[in-house]
């Protein structure tokens, strides 16, 4: 199994990206190979501010590797370093068809009303993301709900391609299904996911926050007056007690179930305590390797440099069989 997976550089990263989607990349790397990359190629398919796009994807990957990847065991590295993704890219261009485009309902949401005004990048992404994903030979990708269009899409243009120029270059992938996603939802808000643009820095755990900040956080989260229930389905009614528990069984790998049922019938004063020391004593020493790393560019610059040079490697048989292929 080898297993390929994008993530979008963004920075002032917080326990939402951490517990909903870095940490599964964590768990990923001890089960299979595991080729993980900042999608800063992606990035660009709208306007992101040159400066700011380079402190996020180096910001990105200081965190990958704070929480737990491990770039000797995963090939860690950014798009833009490998150019066999844009050069691949173009060769798939011509073999994905407008129609199978025109059908992709991400574009739809993404451009929303402004369709004229958008980016051909935006519009001709989901073909970079078969390239990323072929030009490895990936035979799994995971996909949440709204990417699994794509990955049908990353299949049909193997297929095509495969068929048209009479080879058996590119690996089919077979989707890896998430289940549910973990959603972190606000601290002051049950209803609002925690995200980096709430303007409210209490609305959520910064993944550099230290451990007082994390302790009175949680203390002041919004919650209701009710002890905890004995059973999920009461616990649904209750959005801020819902997104505690959350926390509390994804931080400590357990289900919701089995937090309620050590806390059924305690009291928030009794329960917050005990995840704000879950919280910190999780968070602290990604946080000391975060920050850490975060200061030592030119450490992370290395880490990036290495894993580019083991995916170009790995990419460079493919991209030149596709030029074979076609005849060029
Ligand atoms: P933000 O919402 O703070 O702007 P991004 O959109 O940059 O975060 O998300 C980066 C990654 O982190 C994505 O994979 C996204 O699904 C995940 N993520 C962001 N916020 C949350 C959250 N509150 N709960 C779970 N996952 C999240
Ligand atoms: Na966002």
């Amino acid at each position: 199994m080898r297993v390929v997976s994008g993530i979008q550089p963004t920075g002032n990263l917080h326990l939402g990206n951490y517990l909903g989607a870095i940490k599964k990349w964590v768990a990923m790397q001890d089960e299979m190979e595991c080729l993980f990359f900042l999608a800063d190629l992606h990035a660009i398919t709208v306007y992101n501010e040159p400066l700011a796009l380079a402190n996020n994807t180096r910001e990105m990957a200081a965190a990958l590797v704070a929480c737990g990847v491990d770039p000797e065991r995963a090939v860690l590295f950014n798009q833009a370093r490998v150019p066999a993704h844009a050069e691949l890219a173009w060769l798939l261009f011509c073999t994905a068809r407008m129609g199978w485009l025109n059908r992709m309902t991400q574009f739809k949401e993404k451009s929303g009303k402004n369709r004229e005004g958008a980016s051909v990048g935006l519009y001709a992404y989901p073909v970079l993301q078969a390239a990323d994903v072929l030009i490895y030979g990936a035979t799994h990708v995971p996909v949440g709900e709204d990417q699994k269009q794509h990955l049908e899409l990353a299949r049909d243009i193997a297929t095509k391609f495969n068929s048209d120029f009479d080879t058996e270059l590119f690996t089919l992938p077979d989707p890896i299904i998430e289940g549910p996603a973990t959603r972190v939802m606000s601290l002051r808000d049950g209803s609002a996911k925690m995200s980096k643009s709430d303007p409210s820095d209490m609305s959520r755990i910064n993944l550099t926050d230290d451990d007082d900040t994390i302790t009175k956080k949680v203390k002041k989260a919004k919650t209701d007056p009710e002890p905890l229930p004995d059973s999920l389905e009461a616990l649904e009614e209750r959005p801020e007690a819902a997104n505690l528990v959350g926390m509390m069984a994804a931080l400590s790998d357990r289900t919701p179930e089995d937090v309620l049922a050590d806390f059924a019938g305690q009291g928030f004063g009794a329960f917050k305590p005990a995840l704000a020391e879950v919280m910190v004593e999780t968070l602290r020493p990604i946080r000391e390797r975060f920050v850490a790393l975060k200061s030592d560019p030119a450490a992370i610059d290395a880490i990036l440099q290495q894993g580019s040079e083991k995916a170009r490697a790995l990419a460079a048989p493919t991209v030149a069989g596709a030029y074979r292929a076609l005849g060029l």
